[in-house]
């Protein structure tokens, strides 16, 4: 049986660098597993992402935003996570539903309902077993996301983060709330914290959730 496990965060609040060390260590305890990403994970939806996240693209309507992520997700969940979970192996997966409900829902104040019932088209049954969030105060995220687009002389995916920061405040909340509200399935963990010392957290609490979920199969 496959398991399917996301990661969430505001701008800057180091995903990407604990999913990477996630992957390394839970391959090294012989998982096999996928490391995926949205918007994005495979040819056609990284095209709707170049779409996305572009800054060129700031006049993009907010519904027409939310229905790329809803394009993007059906085609990432039917090519990738699907079939990766159905060879029973164990997903990553760089954000998920949980971003459009933050973003999309708390963010642009889009209708919450019409988000679950999109997330519902696009998502089906394949709905994460666990959900990693990384939290922090907004202006930590947003200075880290802005150093390393300047670090790396890229700003082609910098559409979100020349939002104001009153949005990635709403975004936040969001998240918070729904973690709160889905504690079961919430890991909430303090994205202040070291690299190293964040990834040991995050590698127990997600293998102790392993261990429990194969012993009540
Ligand atoms: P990231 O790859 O740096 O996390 O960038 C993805 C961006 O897309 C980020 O700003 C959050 C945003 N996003 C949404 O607004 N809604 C969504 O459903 C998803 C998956 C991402």
């Amino acid at each position: 049986m496959g398991f399917f496990i996301t990661f969430e965060g505001i701008e800057g609040s180091g995903k990407s660098t604990q999913i990477a060390l996630l992957d390394e260590a839970l391959r090294q305890q012989g998982y096999s597993l996928v490391r995926t990403r949205e918007p994005g994970g495979c040819a056609i939806a990284d095209q709707i992402r170049e779409i996305l996240l572009h800054p060129q693209n700031s006049a993009l309507n907010s519904t027409a935003e939310l229905l790329l992520y809803a394009a993007a997700r059906v085609q990432h969940v039917n090519e990738v996570i699907a079939p990766a979970l159905k060879r029973d192996q164990l997903v990553l997966c760089d954000r998920y539903t949980d971003a459009t409900k933050a973003y999309q829902g708390n963010g642009r104040g889009l209708n919450q309902q019409l988000i679950q019932d999109l997330n519902q088209i696009a998502a089906g049954t394949v709905v994460p077993d666990l959900t990693i969030l990384i939290d922090l105060p907004v202006e930590i995220g947003l200075s880290r996301a802005l150093s390393r687009e300047i670090a790396q002389q890229d700003d082609s995916e910098g559409r979100f983060e020349r939002e104001e920061i009153a949005f990635h405040q709403r975004v936040r909340e969001g998240y918070l709330s729904l973690a709160q509200n889905e504690s079961e399935r919430f890991i909430q963990v303090d994205g202040t914290l070291s690299v190293p010392l964040l990834a040991t957290e995050i590698l127990e609490k997600t293998l102790d959730f392993l261990h429990r979920k194969k012993a009540s199969l």
